[in-house]
């Protein structure tokens, strides 16, 4: 065991559209109002991307940003993961394109489909690459463009969702640092609940599938947000049970920014104050892949993220799936 390598999270980066979607802008466009959409929510405005372009954009200037502060060049980084399920095309990979726009030569690229939980499983991922000494930097890096898979006259969801990408490099870190445990799941047996019908094997996107929206997100909120309340406390009592943690022990949960019921929910469950979970969805919305990465770059620019600190990242999303991170932050 004295060999083990330390994995953790070295550098953090976010990309967000300029453009604001505010809730007066979505009273114009569906039967909603502002007030419905705060109460119940706790979202304010949310950004969207410009015409022309991708998810790899954000995913890039993301990834740029993590590995400049990494004080990493592109021959440094030995393998990247893409957490997204809006990739820019079906087919490559969109990790292959923010590959080569890094300039990262040779180095191998995959996306990787969780939902929501995207970030987090992909944290594990490279936790596990790095702790065996497979390879040493790992970008890992978040993105989704939900503007272009929302239904926009789908009130229960269009006021939902934003656009972003967040990246991490994950590297070797001190002994004691960095990742402490994970905690995974799926449940297939959602996977109704949260999901987009068309465009895949099952059903190719046919005229008939995109005139009924079948191209667009379909979801059953009362079923997710049960599922979500549920999981979220769960998932950070049982990573933190691995680590012999209590959730007094935190000293910053980083959520995945969905609905301020759900944080608020977790909160209340684990018994922990406002002040010891990071919110930020009143500004970006649900960002999938992103929110928990982007989130943790806005804590971390903040200050309120410091060497030491006992983190916890916990996401839920379609699949279903969850994923929980405990970390010591190493930088
Ligand atoms: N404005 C006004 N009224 C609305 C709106 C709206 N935008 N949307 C729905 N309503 C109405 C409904 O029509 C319904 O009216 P009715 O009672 O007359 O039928 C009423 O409000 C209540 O609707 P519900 O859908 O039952 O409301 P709920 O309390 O479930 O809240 C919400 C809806 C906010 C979407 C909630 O279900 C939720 O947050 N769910 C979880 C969503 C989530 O976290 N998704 C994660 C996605 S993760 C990923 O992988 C993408």
């Amino acid at each position: 065991m004295s060999n083990q390598i330390n994995a953790g999270i070295i550098s953090i980066g976010s990309a967000v559209p300029d453009r604001v979607l505010t809730n007066a802008d979505l009273e114009k466009m569906v039967d909603t109002s502002d007030e419905w959409i705060r109460n119940m929510t706790g979202i304010l405005e949310r950004r969207i991307a410009a015409e022309g372009e991708a998810t790899s954009d954000y995913a890039i200037r993301a990834g740029r940003i993590a590995m400049e502060r990494a004080g990493l060049g592109p021959e440094d980084i030995d393998l990247i993961i893409l957490a997204t399920f809006t990739g820019d095309t079906p087919l490559p990979a969109t990790a292959c394109v923010v590959q080569n726009a890094l300039g990262c030569k040779g180095t191998p690229a995959f996306d990787l489909a969780a939902g929501c939980s995207g970030w987090a499983y992909a944290l594990a991922t490279a936790n596990a690459y790095v702790t065996c000494g497979v390879y040493e930097h790992v970008l890992v890096i978040g993105a989704d463009l939900l503007s272009r898979v929302t239904d926009w006259t789908d009130r229960a969801t269009c006021i939902l969702f934003g656009d972003a990408g967040g990246a991490a490099v994950v590297g070797p870190v001190e002994p004691g640092y960095g990742f402490l445990a994970f905690e995974l799941g799926a449940d297939g047996s959602g996977a109704h609940s949260l999901s987009i019908s068309a465009g895949g094997s099952k059903r190719p996107c046919t005229p008939e599938a995109l005139a009924n929206h079948e191209d667009k997100i379909y979801m059953e909120g009362r079923e997710v947000f049960k599922f979500a309340v549920k999981i979220q406390g769960e998932a950070c009592e049982r990573v933190l049970a691995k680590v012999g943690m209590k959730p007094e022990d935190v000293d910053l949960i980083v959520p995945h920014q969905a609905n301020i019921r759900i944080i608020d929910s977790a909160a209340q469950r684990l018994h922990l104050p406002p002040e010891k979970i990071y919110v930020n969805l009143q500004k970006y919305g649900n960002t999938s892949a992103a929110s928990i990465p982007v989130a943790m770059e806005e804590a971390w620019s903040e200050g309120r993220i410091k060497k030491g600190d006992i983190i916890v990242a916990v996401g839920f999303g379609a699949g279903l799936t969850w994923a929980a991170g405990v970390m010591k932050w190493a930088y």
